[in-house]
C-alpha cells in the first residue's frame, strides 16, 4: 500500500515538474505607450502615456501565469511619437542576445501606437531569427474603464508562446487580430479597432489564446533577411517629403542641403510629384541622395509602369512612406546603387 502512495506522489511531483518546465519562456520588452498610461478618470479620453511599469502591467493580467512563463523588462517608458534610433538598436541587440542564448522561446513588446508599426518593420527587417517577436499596444489606457491593454497583451503572450508563430516575420497582435509587420498600418487615431492591413488583410486572429492563420507574409523577412546591423550605433538619416497640390521644393532643398542620406517621396496618385520637385531631385541624386517614390494613397501603392517612371528613383511597391524610409535606411547601409535599392524594395 504504502509503495503505491510513494509511485503516485513521484508520478505526480514529476508531472507538475514537467508542466512548469513545458510552460514556454516569454519575455516581454516594454517601451511605453497607452497601454502603460494612465488617466485621472476610467472614462475620460485625455491620459498620460508611458508612466505604468511592466511589471504593474503583467499584474493586471494573471492569466498570464498559465500561458508561458514571464518576465518583464523595462527598456523605456515613452510616448512612441518620442521612438529613437538607440532605442531601435537596443530592441534589436537584446532580443538578438536573447534568442541567440536561448534564453527565451518568444518576445513580446508593449509598445505605444502611434509608431509601433515602424518599430514593428525595423525589427521584421533585421531580427535574424525564426522565434516569435509580437507588438502589441492599447488604444485605451491601463486605468479605463474598458482598457483593451490586458487582453492584448494577453493575446500577445499566448502568441509569442505559440507553437504556430515562429518563422512567420514579426507580428502585431491589436482587438483579437493578427498583423504582419510587413504591412500593418494604424488606420484610426481613437478606436481600439485602430489596425489593419489595407492592401493584403490579417495574418489571422486570436481566439481562446490561440492563433488561426490565413496567409504568411511572401516579403524577405527576419532569419531571411539580408541586413546585418550588428555593431551599428546609429542608422542613415532618411526623411519623408508629401507632395500636395502646387507643393513648393523648399522642403526637400532644405533635406538634401542638410546632408540627408534619402528621401521618400509621399506622392500624389501613383506616386507623382510636380515639376519643382522633380528639378530638387535631379539635383540631389547628383549629391549622393538616394529617392524612392512612394504614394499618400493608402492602398494600390506604386509600380514601375508610374507615369513618369526615372530608374534612378525607385518604386515602393505597397510600401506606405514611413515602411519605405526605414527599408531605404537599411538600403542605405549595404548600397548607393539605384538598381540595387530597386531590387531590395522588389524583395521585402
Ligand atoms: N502617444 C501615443 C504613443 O505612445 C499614444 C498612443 C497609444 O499608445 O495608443 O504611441
Amino acid at each position: 500500500m504504502k509503495r503505491s502512495i510513494f509511485l503516485s506522489l513521484f508520478l505526480l511531483t514529476a508531472l507538475s515538474l514537467a508542466a512548469q518546465q513545458t510552460k514556454p519562456r516569454v519575455i516581454i520588452l516594454a517601451t511605453g505607450g497607452t497601454i502603460a498610461g494612465s488617466a485621472a478618470g476610467s472614462t475620460q479620453a485625455s491620459y498620460t502615456p508611458g508612466v505604468i511599469s511592466i511589471d504593474n502591467i503583467i499584474a493586471t493580467v494573471p492569466d498570464l501565469k498559465s500561458v508561458a512563463d514571464l518576465k518583464g523588462i523595462q527598456i523605456c517608458n515613452i510616448s512612441s511619437q518620442n521612438m529613437e534610433p538607440a532605442i531601435w538598436l537596443r530592441l534589436f541587440n537584446v532580443i538578438d542576445s536573447l534568442f541567440s542564448n536561448n534564453l527565451c522561446d518568444g518576445v513580446v513588446i508593449t509598445h505605444g501606437t502611434d509608431t509601433m508599426e515602424e518599430t514593428a518593420y525595423f525589427l521584421n527587417l533585421t531580427v535574424k531569427h525564426r522565434r516569435p517577436v509580437v507588438l502589441t499596444g492599447s488604444m485605451r489606457p491601463s486605468t479605463s474603464l474598458s482598457a483593451d491593454g490586458p487582453f492584448n497583451l494577453f493575446n500577445a503572450v499566448s502568441l509569442a508562446a505559440s507553437p504556430q508563430a515562429g518563422g512567420r516575420g514579426v507580428m502585431v497582435t491589436m482587438n483579437d487580430y493578427i498583423f504582419s509587420a510587413d504591412d500593418v498600418t494604424k488606420l484610426n487615431t481613437v478606436n481600439t479597432m485602430a489596425f489593419g492591413s489595407p492592401n493584403l488583410g490579417p495574418l489571422g486572429y486570436m481566439r481562446d489564446g490561440k492563433p488561426t492563420f490565413y496567409r504568411e507574409s511572401l516579403s524577405k523577412h527576419t532569419f531571411n533577411s539580408e541586413f546585418d546591423i550588428k555593431g551599428l550605433n546609429s542608422l542613415p538619416e532618411v526623411e519623408i517629403i508629401l507632395s500636395y497640390a502646387f507643393a513648393s521644393n523648399i522642403a526637400l532643398k532644405a533635406l538634401i542641403d542638410a546632408g540627408v542620406k534619402g528621401v521618400v517621396i509621399a506622392g500624389v496618385g501613383h506616386g507623382n510629384y510636380n515639376r519643382d520637385i522633380a528639378g530638387e531631385l535631379e539635383w540631389g541624386y547628383a549629391r549622393g541622395v538616394r529617392f524612392v517614390r512612394s504614394t499618400r494613397i493608402v492602398t494600390g501603392g506604386v509600380d514601375m509602369a508610374a507615369e513618369e517612371f526615372d530608374s534612378k528613383y525607385p518604386v515602393s511597391f505597397l510600401k506606405s512612406p514611413q515602411k519605405a524610409r526605414i527599408l531605404l535606411m537599411l538600403a542605405l547601409t549595404k548600397t548607393n546603387r539605384s538598381g540595387e535599392i530597386q531590387r531590395i524594395f522588389e524583395e521585402y
